[in-house]
């Protein structure tokens, strides 16, 4: 189900344009469906074949995959609301990401990094439970520049939204 992070993103995307975006790991399909507003292809990717079953009622282009790893062409944008707790195991894979929060995020950016456009964005959610910097100095070692583009204060964390430019 969407949560307060799902809306948050689905907003702060709600008026990107182009032609081609990716969702990674879209669950219900609430950020791949905003995408479809501005963007003539839109695919959507998710480790979990049961998430997929919903998304699929409204998104066309469904790929059950680890990241972006089954896709070869680019994208102006790519959307990804990360899984970002810090955990030590990864039981649940829809919020565990491992070491720091940043484990499985850092997985999911080095495999989505090759297929932004020149100019193209990476978007990603984390948040202040998770060491973000990390993320960050991540994407500017794959030729990003990136930068803290948003934040919410809830009761007992900060959402933040980073957006990262392909030079
Ligand atoms: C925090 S939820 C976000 C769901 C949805 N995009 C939203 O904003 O409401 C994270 C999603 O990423 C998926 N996921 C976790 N690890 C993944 C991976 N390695 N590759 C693809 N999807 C993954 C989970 O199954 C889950 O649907």
């Amino acid at each position: 189900m969407p949560a307060e992070d799902s809306f948050f993103l689905a907003d702060y995307i709600e008026n990107k344009k182009g032609s081609s975006a990716l969702d990674i790991g879209t669950g219900s399909g609430i950020i791949a469906k905003t995408l479809s507003k501005n963007f003539s292809l839109v695919v959507a990717t998710d480790i979990s074949i049961s998430a997929l079953r919903q998304a699929h009622e409204t998104i066309d282009n469904c790929i059950c995959c680890n990241a972006a790893d089954a896709l070869y062409s680019s994208f102006d944008l790519i959307v990804c609301n990360l899984p970002y707790l810090p955990s030590d195991e990864l039981l649940d894979p829809t919020v565990d990401g491992l070491h720091d929060g940043v484990d499985i995020p850092s997985m999911i950016i080095k495999s989505a990094s090759n297929l932004i456009k020149k100019n193209g964005k990476l978007v990603f959610l984390t948040s202040s439970l998770a060491n973000y910097d990390i993320l960050i100095q991540l994407c500017k070692s794959l030729g990003f520049d990136a930068n803290v583009a948003a934040k919410k204060k809830l009761f007992y964390e900060e959402l933040i939204i980073v957006e990262c430019t392909k030079n």
